[in-house]
């Protein structure tokens, strides 16, 4: 398993809902739970990883609360959306660039676990920005999407430039 960076275009990508849930997709669970560890991810969407299917891994510890989320959810979709809030986002598809991001406060979201058995999670905690983060993705929908013109032009010129330089190394 292999993590897609910005640029491959499997990230810009509107993928297909699941329709069977076996074996095979509990393993790629897995496997992305382990990439998400190693890589000190809180959130992993399937395109980051080639796959342009709807699901998507999600582990977090808040740490106020020391409340740990590890949620895995299949064909998840946002039937309620309630306020707005603004928080700091990154992706590890986009290494080494964060920026606010505005999104709904608090949401509903109805989804599928690997049992197949169908669930609805309210959250208006930072787990709903890092659901919001990585439902986008099953849309092909990065974050830089959703920040203004200046700011997305301004991570597209820090992007070229930390290209540049990698290159170079
Ligand atoms: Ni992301």
């Amino acid at each position: 398993m292999e993590l897609k960076i910005y640029g491959d275009p499997v990230l810009r990508k509107r993928c297909d809902k699941v329709n069977k849930i076996d074996e095979k997709l509990r393993a790629t669970a897995e496997e992305m739970f382990k990439l998400m560890k190693e890589k000190s991810g809180i959130g992993l969407a399937a395109p980051q990883v080639g796959i342009t299917k709807r699901f998507l891994a999600v582990d977090y510890t808040d740490k106020d609360s020391g409340k740990r989320d590890k949620l895995f959810l299949i064909n998840p979709v946002i039937v309620d959306r309630e306020g707005t809030e603004e928080a700091e986002e990154g992706c590890l598809s986009l290494p080494g660039f964060y920026e606010k991001v505005q999104r709904s406060a608090k949401i509903s979201v109805r989804y599928l676990d690997l049992d197949g058995k169908s669930l609805t999670l309210t959250t208006d905690s930072f787990l709903a920005v890092i659901l919001q983060h990585e439902i986008d993705h099953l849309d092909g929908i990065l974050f830089i999407d959703r920040l203004s013109r200046l700011k997305r032009e301004l991570f597209k010129k820090k992007w070229q430039k930390s290209i540049r330089v990698a290159d170079k190394q």
